[in-house]
């Protein structure tokens, strides 16, 4: 057995993926500030490290792949892997592991509750508590809207996409639509979910949920001409990145009532800042990031990105690999 492999571990993650890695005998070098490293810092400690366990807000870019191109194995904690080139890390035979499935629940919770959230001004009534305008009862004040029996449209019908659409079957008999780039044929099994093109999508949705990638066709996808094309009474919900939306044309798309609300776990940036119009909204309800919060989830990504790492370095393969294909051999 030769010198343990070293291990940068970016930030402190549940302690059931560290545990594993100490006991199969990783040295880990633990980031202990609150803070995420700023990309000189993380060239900086990679560069004494083989191995690296990270997250989303570690910027892997072209040019910390350059410098780090030593690295043997990049595992990330999260299922999205939009702050890492993929592209580079696969020219330079560079593994990259994720985290699928773990956190499905659990963002689909919060896709879930953001929609009902919205539909009747949640948050926005609770600060009217903290402001002390609890008055008398309206009849006709503070009404939202019933989601029974309405229309879902889900932007990326994928693991995520399909608990979101389960639970909203299962609680208000909502009709699904999806729009992918290639149909699901589970989730119009079990779901009797129907494949529509992005214009109908936009068109029929009464609840349309995002749970896509970030990519370069989906980034700022949902801008101003696309919520035009958005039905006065949609609630926009996105759970999945910020930059897939472009949060002016958002604002400008409530403020005018071309939609009615919006729920989102993501912003573009993040943090929010404190004085984004988005806040003080009627009908909308902002989270920050916590779709994989709870400890069932996290406790999941950070087994199963320690185990990406174990298994890396005992067998050579990857359970959970975002770019499977630098793992074969060549013949
Ligand atoms: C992910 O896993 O990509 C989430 O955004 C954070 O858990």
């Amino acid at each position: 057995m030769g010198e343990p492999k070293k291990v940068l571990v970016s930030r402190q993650f549940p302690d059931i993926g560290i545990k594993l890695l100490e006991q199969a005998g990783f040295k880990l070098t633990i980031w202990s500030k609150d803070r995420p490293m700023s990309l000189s810092e993380l060239i900086d400690f990679s560069m004494k490290h083989q191995a690296l366990l990270c997250t989303l807000s570690d910027m892997i870019t072209k040019e910390f792949l350059e410098k780090c191109s030593h690295l043997k194995i990049i595992s990330q904690f999260a299922v999205g892997y939009d702050n890492i080139n993929v592209a580079e890390a696969t020219r330079l035979k560079i593994p990259i592991g994720f985290t699928p499935d773990v956190m499905s629940e659990a963002t689909a919770d919060i896709a879930f509750g953001l929609m009902i959230a919205t539909a009747r001004k949640m948050f926005f009534l609770h600060k009217t508590i903290l402001k002390g305008e609890w008055g008398y009862f309206k009849p006709r004040g503070n009404l939202g809207m019933e989601l029974r029996g309405k229309t879902l449209g889900i932007f990326g019908l994928g693991r995520i996409g399909m608990k979101m659409a389960k639970l909203c079957k299962n609680a208000y008999g909502m009709e699904i639509i999806y729009h992918n780039r290639q149909p699901n044929p589970v989730g119009e099994k079990d779901l009797n979910a129907s494949w529509v093109d992005f214009e109908d999508l936009l068109a029929r949705s009464d609840v349309l949920s995002v749970h896509s990638v970030l990519s370069r066709e989906t980034q700022g996808l949902f801008n101003w001409e696309i919520f035009k094309q958005m039905k006065p009474n949609a609630i926009f919900i996105n759970t999945a990145r910020g930059a897939i939306h472009n949060e002016t044309d958002l604002i400008e798309a409530l403020s005018s009532k071309q939609i009615w609300g919006a729920g989102l776990d993501v912003t573009d940036p993040e943090p929010m800042a404190k004085n984004n119009p988005l806040l003080s909204m009627e009908t909308v309800c902002v989270l920050p990031h916590v779709g994989s919060g709870t400890m069932e989830a996290r406790n999941g990504m950070s087994r199963m990105a320690a185990e990406n790492i174990i298994e890396f370095y005992k067998t050579g393969t990857l359970p959970y690999a975002v770019n499977p294909g630098v793992l074969e051999k060549e013949l």
